[in-house]
């Protein structure tokens, strides 16, 4: 067996797999986030370690010969969050999460040094989620925490680390650090000397589906794991769910709602002339890209929504009347930026709106438009693409919580104006994870010929030509709410 494991925001997942592709078990187990202060996200990475034990353990009940059987383990970790470790790995402080927006000052610092250098490096501009900007924040901050630093990891990198005692990380999740040369894939010199970093406290580089080590005696023994268990490098979040959808060539969309959503691409190769309007960053097959585009609250708007307005329903009952609001919501807009926006407009300060309210609104046209102001925001993001690569998708696939739902699927379908795709057995990220896993182990060349055995694919829904043009006309209001809030 190989498992994938994805180490989320909310949670950490476990996907078992056989060689023929098949799902044999899965199991999950929750953590909460820390939220100091406004605009602060931070997680203590021992939560990480005990929802891991604890998805062994569900493993160990759920499958009789798990312990005898498990070869390969590859993690997705979520992407750009700061651990800091002491000289005797003892974390120093709790880690810094990818949508904590405590750093626009740093940010600014980092482009006024850096300006357009910094994309031709790192292929990105300096945002708030990415990690060289925590890296500052902490040395301003808190420099005696910084000061006691000997390592820093990535979320997944600190379970790698836990799991084999290997200071490890892979070139999809060190690409959105801002440290790294992602087309020359080794730590940025410039980078790190402009700002006194010293290579040593950085994790070895890997390609995802490298060996990183192995499983400690400790844990083999406290599992009861009978065989060697190889840990391969895994990648970030979004490359792995890219790897685990099949985007391993060019061609296919990928739109992915999680807690953040991403409209991402395939790229055969690293080029600039993004200009960091869109991410570009190592994928998890080797030499490959991805560019992609971020919506920061995408499920997280429609789980805000819930909590506050439905707290009692489940997200069926929510939305069980959907189908009967016309595409448009009857008018009403809603803006998912509650916790500022990624792209197009990399702004931390704007927030969420819904607009043009009127009399005859229900609950129900208020979810429908919060499903469609995420879409649209997406759509930002693939407006953006078209015109930055002129690149066309004749379908989409997608993933995550956001294919979950048929009418939700529709909207996407009509607001992208392209079919939409999903996968058959869908696991997302971990589905990357196990894949990266079951090709370090050999069982496969490469992890495109992985992906036909792994990934398959059905159609979800199909544009339908009426609901397009509505939904064009919307998307004009729509894209003109962030120019009439961000001043509020
Ligand atoms: C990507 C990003 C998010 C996280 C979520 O740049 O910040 O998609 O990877 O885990």
């Amino acid at each position: 067996y190989v498992l994938g494991i994805d180490l989320g925001t909310s949670s950490l997942k476990g996907l078992l797999m056989n060689k023929s592709g098949k799902v044999v078990a899965f199991a999950g187990a929750d953590y909460s986030l820390l939220h100091p202060k406004k605009g602060y996200s931070e997680q203590n990475g021992e939560e990480w370690i005990k929802a891991c034990e604890t998805v062994f353990s569900k493993l160990i009940e759920k499958v009789s010969d798990f312990q005898k059987e498990l070869e390969g383990i590859a993690i997705s970790g979520q992407m750009h969050g700061l651990v800091t470790l002491d000289e005797k790995y003892n974390t120093v402080r709790p880690a810094i999460l990818w949508n904590d927006t405590r750093t626009t000052a740093q940010c600014a610092e980092i482009m006024e040094d850096f300006g357009e250098r910094l994309i031709e490096i790192t292929k990105n501009k300096a945002l708030e989620g990415f990690t060289l900007p925590k890296i500052l924040w902490m040395k301003e901050e808190e420099p005696g925490l910084w000061e006691k630093t000997a390592h820093i990891m990535l979320p997944k990198d600190y379970l790698i680390f836990r799991l084999t005692g290997e200071l490890a990380t892979d070139y999809s999740d060190a690409a959105g650090t801002l440290l790294l040369d992602v087309a020359a894939k080794k730590w940025s010199d410039e980078i790190l000397e402009k700002y006194g970093i010293d290579a040593k406290i950085l994790p070895k580089l890997y390609n995802s589906i490298d060996c990183v080590g192995k499983v400690s005696p400790e844990y083999r023994e406290k599992f009861g794991f009978e065989k060697e268990i190889k840990v391969m490098g895994g990648g970030a979040d979004n490359a792995c769910a890219a790897v685990g959808s099949g985007i391993t060539v060019s061609g296919l969309g990928m739109v992915s709602i999680g807690t953040s959503g991403v409209f991402l691409s395939y790229e055969e190769e690293a080029h600039s002339h993004y200009k960091g309007q869109l991410h570009l960053f190592n994928h998890g097959i080797p030499d490959a890209y991805y560019s992609m585009g971020v919506t920061l609250a995408a499920g997280h708007s429609l789980n805000w929504f819930k909590e506050t307005f439905a707290p009692n329903e489940s997200f069926e009952e929510l939305l069980s009347d959907i189908h009967s609001i016309p595409a448009g919501s009857d008018g009403l807009l809603f803006a998912p930026y509650i916790v500022g926006e990624r792209t197009p407009y990399a702004d931390s300060k704007v927030r969420g709106s819904f607009t043009r309210i009127d009399t005859t609104h229900t609950r129900s046209h208020f979810a429908r438009a919060v499903l469609e102001g995420i879409t649209f925001s997406l759509r930002d993001s693939k407006e953006l693409m078209a015109g930055l690569t002129g690149r066309k998708f004749d379908k989409i696939l997608s993933v995550g919580g956001g294919s979950k739902n048929k009418e939700w699927l529709q909207i996407q379908a009509d607001i992208f104006d392209t079919e939409i795709i999903t996968l058959t057995t869908e696991q997302g990220p971990g589905l990357g994870a196990a894949m990266m896993a079951a090709v370090g182990l050999g069982w496969f060349n490469n992890l495109n010929e992985c992906a036909g055995t792994f990934v398959h694919y059905k159609s979800a829904a199909l544009p339908k030509s009426e609901n397009v043009r509505k939904y064009n006309e919307v998307y004009e209001s729509y894209r003109k709410i962030y120019e009439a809030t961000k001043d509020l």
